[in-house]
């Protein structure tokens, strides 16, 4: 394994959105890596590019300039059938507002990424329930989002994110609607998939969900203005 290879490498990454008549310069040069196995916050003010590097890295948008490698792979230059397998591959998502389908209940929900790949059916649920039983849902398979409350719906997110064993989460304020108490357990999952390996990258704008992290990243007008690595809260 190369595991002292970083699993993601950016490169004076720059993303221009071209709205016709204006040019927003989102990002203005980034270069970093991430070591297999880090844990790491994303932090700055609104508008200063966290998200846009985001999907960048998730693979699900492509930088106007730069090189990013991930796994050693050089992204930039898949197409977008490329981008897409190797995202359901290596990447589970987490967003703030959850982003489950409404009229599937929580276990259909969590199956999905596995309908993509063609899993056979008895696989697919055998997954969806260690998934869900890892994030605590057990006897909430068969509710519909609405019928779940705020902590309980990103909890589907979450199982949903890691049921194709990826080795990266990418989460874009994952407490963002939630209160403090359902954040903490939220972030009780985060540290436990990262004890287990995964790689987390999470996007927050509080200081004490930045804390779970092991290295703390912060982003303003497009640039990284700091970079500092902690011992994480855990
Ligand atoms: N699809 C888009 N088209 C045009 N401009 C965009 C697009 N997405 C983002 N932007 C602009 O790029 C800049 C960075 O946006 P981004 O969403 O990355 O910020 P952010 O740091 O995630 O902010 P927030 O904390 O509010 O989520 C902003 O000026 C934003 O208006
Ligand atoms: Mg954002």
């Amino acid at each position: 394994m190369s595991n002292n290879s970083p699993v993601i490498e950016a490169r004076d990454i720059h993303k221009t959105y071209d709205l016709g008549d204006i040019q927003v310069k989102a990002l203005k040069g980034i270069s970093l890596e991430i070591e297999n196995g880090d844990f790491v916050s994303i932090m700055g003010a609104s508008g200063s590019g966290k998200s846009t590097f985001m999907n960048i890295i998730g693979c699900l948008d492509k930088p106007t300039r730069g090189e990013y490698f991930l796994d050693s792979n050089q992204v930039s230059s898949l197409d977008t059938d490329e981008l897409a397998e190797i995202r359901n591959i290596k990447i589970g998502f987490v967003f703030q507002s959850f982003n489950l389908l409404a009229r599937t209940t929580a276990i259909e929900n969590v199956e999905l990424p596995m309908i993509y790949n063609n899993t056979e059916a008895k696989k697919r649920s055998e997954l969806a329930n260690q998934a869900i039983s890892m994030v605590g849902l057990n006897g909430r398979e068969h509710h519909l989002p609405s019928q779940l409350s705020g902590g309980q719906q990103q909890r589907v997110a979450i199982a949903r994110a890691i049921v194709n064993n990826p080795s990266i989460i990418l989460a874009d304020e994952p407490t963002g609607n939630l209160d403090s108490q359902t954040s903490a357990e939220i972030m009780g999952i985060f540290r436990d998939l990262n004890k287990n390996g995964k790689t987390i990258i999470m996007i927050t704008h509080e200081q004490d969900i930045a804390q779970y992290g092991n290295r703390i990243i912060t982003f303003k007008d497009g640039y990284i203005v700091e970079d500092k690595r902690q011992q994480s809260q855990n």
